[in-house]
């Protein structure tokens, strides 16, 4: 099957260049996480549709619910630049098994992207791949207000 007959996810995830540089940007990202609560640090690296691409870290703060996830800075940070529109999302962590965004995060991410591919990977080079929609099935969208 040619490239873009794959099902969007696959077709994205076949780009090895562009994988292997939001990889390098989310785990740069990550090094610079501040996390010194949960020693648990988090990289995300935001590929917008133009192709340009917004890191993020998690930032916790002493006053604990006060602290931001990674892929919620990204998100922030992306929409601050202009972009809206995203195609796919690292995040990086030092985790045993590669982590997927916490339900905050999956649905901010949903706002603007239900079509999002998500990929995990850990220092230790482990990977895993997910659509957004597999994540957050029947999800609440712009369009759920619709009914107001
Ligand atoms: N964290 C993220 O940055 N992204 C997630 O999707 C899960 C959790 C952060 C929040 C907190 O700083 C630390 O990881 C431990 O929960």
């Amino acid at each position: 099957m040619a490239n873009d007959q794959l099902p969007i996810v696959e077709a994205r995830s076949a780009d090895d260049r562009v994988m292997t540089m939001l990889r390098e940007r989310a785990l740069g990202a990550m090094a610079r996480a501040y996390a010194p609560y949960s020693g648990f640090r988090v990289g995300a690296a935001l590929l917008a549709a133009d192709g340009s691409i917004t890191e993020g870290c998690n930032v916790e703060n002493a006053s604990f619910p006060a602290g931001i996830c990674a892929e919620r800075g990204a998100v922030a940070g992306a929409v601050a630049r202009g972009n809206r529109d995203f195609d796919s999302i690292m995040i990086a962590t030092e985790a045993e098994e590669p982590t997927p965004p916490c339900g905050i995060c999956r649905q901010v991410l949903e706002e603007f992207s239900p079509r999002l591919l998500v990929v995990s990977v850990t220092t230790g080079g482990r990977e895993a791949r997910w659509s957004l929609e597999e994540l957050l099935p029947r999800a609440f969208t712009p369009k759920s207000l619709d009914r107001r």
